[in-house]
Order: C-alpha cells, then structure tokens, then sequence
C-alpha cells in the first residue's frame, strides 16, 4: 500500500498542473492515468501548438449553471500568473486575434513546462494504469492495476467527454455520483454542425470556402470565420456557437458583418445599372456562395430592376441566413464537453466537495467551460491551482 498526501487522477491539463503546485508546495503527490502518456489533449491542442490562454480571460468568457462559480479561481491564479511560468521556462510565445497566445514552437514545451515541477518535486507518475475501485474510509483508497494508493485528498481531473478515441471517459461524472454529487448533462460544446438532406448537399458543394460571419443563436453572437466542410459548418464562429446551440434551433447567419447591404445595392443601381446582382454579390461574398443563395434564396436580375423592396429583401437573406442543422458532430470531434459536476456542489475558492471533505474536482469535468481562444486552459491552470493551494 502506497501512502501520499494527495492522489491525482488524470495527468491532462488541470491534474499536472494540481500535482506540480502541491508537490512544489511539499506534498507527497501520486498521479494515475490511463493513458500511456501526459498531456495528450495539450499536444494535439492549438493545432500542436497549444493556444494555452488568453490574455483577456475573465468569467464572461465562460459557460456553467453559475457564470459567478469561475471567478474567484480565475482570479487567483490569472492569464497573468500562467505567462509569466511560459516566460520564466524560455517558451517562445506568439498572440493571435482576441488574445490569443500560442507557442512559437510546439505544444510538448506546456507538457514539459507542467511536468518540471512534477519531476523536481517526486511525484510519483502512474500512467498506462487502469482504476478499480476508490472508496473513502476517512482517507481515499484507490485500487489499481499497479496497487493500491491512500491519500487524505483525492483530485479529479479526468477531464470531458470529447475524443473518446484519445482515452476521454466518463470516469469523473460517475465518481461524483457514486459520492451523491449532483451532475448538470453534459453535451459536446465546440463543435461543427452536420446537415441532413438538401441542406446538407448545397454546403458539401460548397466545402473548404472560409469567410467572416456574425452568427446567432439563444441570444449570443459570435463574429469570427466560418467553413464550409463535407458534413456541414465549421470554423471559429460554429464552433463557438455549438457550445449554446441546441437541438430544434435555427442558427441566424450574418454573411456580411459590418456592411450597410441596402446602401451598397443602391449605389451599385446608381452606378453600374446593367451589371447582375450576383456580380456584384460576388464581389463581396465567395462566388459558388452566391451561387448557392441565388438557386435557392435570391432571385438574380439587372441591378436597374431592382426596387426598393427587393433590395431590404436581398439585405435580409444576407444579413440574416437562416439555417437549422440537424446536430453536431458530437464528442467524436468536439473540443470540449459542457456540463459536468454541478458546481453548487464545489467550494468556488478550493474545488473540494462540499459534501464530501478532501475530494476535488477539477478542469473540464466541472460545470464551468471556456469559449475557443485559450480559456479552457486557463480554467484548467486556475482551477488545478486552487485545489493544490487548498490541500
Ligand atoms: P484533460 O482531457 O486534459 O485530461 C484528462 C486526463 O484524464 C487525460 O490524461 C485522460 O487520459 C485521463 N483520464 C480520463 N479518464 C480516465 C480514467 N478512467 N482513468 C484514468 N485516467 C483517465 N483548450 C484551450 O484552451 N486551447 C486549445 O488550444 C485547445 N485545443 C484543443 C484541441 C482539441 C483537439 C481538443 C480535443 C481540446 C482542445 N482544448 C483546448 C480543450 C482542452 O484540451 C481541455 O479543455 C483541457 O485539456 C481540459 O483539461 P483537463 O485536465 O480537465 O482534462
């Protein structure tokens, strides 16, 4: 029987960074993962570059039953705090749009940044090691393949629901109920939208065209690029949106955000009367696209015979593309899961159980989920750090 102060299950984003803080903190810290390797979701993230925050990050940037639960994590251990370890460790770092930072290099320097500490401060690394049981006698028995470990704190961090392939499993929602907490349903969150039937024939002709949409959904608006795949939508803006879109809904797509559509077909009746409406679309929008609206939603015509009305008729279709996917690709494909243990069920400053003392939960598995752009990472540092703090 191995003793520890802390039992970590999950060596992904959130776990390494709770095992490095405790052990560094002089904790006895052991880690059990499945896997046969760390940090698997940080190498493949960011396009193997790791987008591992955003230098804006603040609640609003994130989705949960409680918009105020993230906030006291995300503030103790900020955007801030996590570049300033990137910059002390040497990494190269780049920032693309809406603040979002990315190594110059690769993804595997954040692995190698988070496992550092680990090494220096001996904690003991399980990987490739499957879990039997875990029981709470008063201390934490967790039975593996490879013995057994008791701690008086256990972390979990087994991370979402998405890419079950890359080893993603239900582990920390069933152990929360085996302990009475309470789950908020999960459903895959950024992810791309597939189509059914005609819908889904018109976008596949239209599969690797990328522009900059506003699109709409429940209330929010994300202004950001969209792609045309085989399956339906994607890009930035889809993705974003999935994580509030749901089943039944209609996604309201503004093809061009920013431009006065009226105003510009009125000045192009003025000035250039016999050219077609789709020639002068097609100097603003992808030409198959134009293409696609005008066979199914635009009646093409001379630019002089186009009247007040079709002209707010033509600036409607534009501004507000109406279409109703038929679900999304799913956690197959999606980036993260929303939903997860209820955080009514977790202090907001340590992570620990409120009904279970020594137990936390921490990063995606939790009811708190980042937009695209660096912020699932944060709360995967913020909240991995709170936990270490508090054991
Ligand atoms: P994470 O998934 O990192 O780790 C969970 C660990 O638990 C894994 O090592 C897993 O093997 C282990 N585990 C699971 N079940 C187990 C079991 N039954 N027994 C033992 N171990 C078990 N975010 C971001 O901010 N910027 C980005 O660039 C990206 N890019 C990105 C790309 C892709 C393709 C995906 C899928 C996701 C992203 N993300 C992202 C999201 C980000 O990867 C994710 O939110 C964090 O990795 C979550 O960190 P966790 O530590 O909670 O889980």
């Amino acid at each position: 029987m191995d003793e520890f102060d802390l039992i970590v299950i999950g060596a992904g984003a959130a776990g390494l960074m709770c095992a490095g803080t405790a052990a560094t903190y002089g904790k006895s810290v052991v880690v059990i993962d499945h896997a046969e390797k760390a940090g698997k979701k940080i190498l493949i993230s960011g396009g193997g570059r790791c987008n591992f925050t955003n230098r804006f990050a603040t609640a609003g940037d994130f989705i949960s039953s409680n918009p105020h639960f993230c906030k006291s994590a995300l503030a103790r251990f900020t955007a801030a705090d996590f570049i300033g370890m990137v910059e002390r460790a040497g990494i190269k770092y780049h920032e693309r749009d809406h603040g979002q930072l990315f190594c110059d290099d690769s993804a595997r320097e954040i692995v190698e940044l988070l496992l550092r500490p680990c090494r220096e401060h001996g904690v003991n690394m399980q990987l490739n090691c499957t879990i039997g049981s875990i029981q709470n006698n008063g201390r934490f028995v967790v039975d593996t393949d490879r013995g057994t470990f008791r701690a008086s704190a256990l972390v979990i961090a087994t991370g979402g629901l998405s890419i079950p392939k890359m080893g993603a499993t239900p582990f920390g929602i069933r152990l929360a109920e085996q302990f009475g907490l309470q789950i908020v349903p999960t459903v895959a969150g950024l992810a791309p939208f597939t189509f059914t039937g005609r819908e889904k024939e018109s976008l596949k002709a239209l599969a690797g065209i990328s522009l900059d949409v506003s699109v709409h959904c429940r209330g929010k608006s994300f202004a950001e690029a969209m792609l045309f795949t085989h399956r339906g939508l994607s890009g930035p803006a889809m993705l974003q949106i999935s994580s509030y879109w749901q089943p039944g809904d209609t996604l309201e797509i503004d093809l061009l955000p920013g431009i006065d559509v009226e105003a510009l077909l009125a000045e192009k009746r003025q000035s250039r009367p016999q050219a077609m409406l789709a020639t002068i679309l097609s100097e603003q929008l992808p030409k198959r696209l134009v293409q696609l609206l005008c066979e199914s939603h635009i009646s093409d015509m001379r630019m002089s015979q186009m009247s007040e009305r079709t002209m707010g008729e033509v600036a409607i279709r534009l501004h507000c593309w109406r279409l109703k996917p038929n679900g999304t690709e799913g956690y197959r494909t999606a980036e993260v899961t929303v939903g997860g243990i209820d955080t009514n069920e977790l202090s907001s400053k340590t992570m620990e159980a409120k009904k279970v003392p020594g137990l936390y939960f921490i990063g995606e598995v939790v009811d708190v989920t980042g937009h695209l752009g660096g912020f699932n990472f944060q709360w995967a540092w913020s909240s991995g750090y709170a936990a270490a703090l508090a054991i």
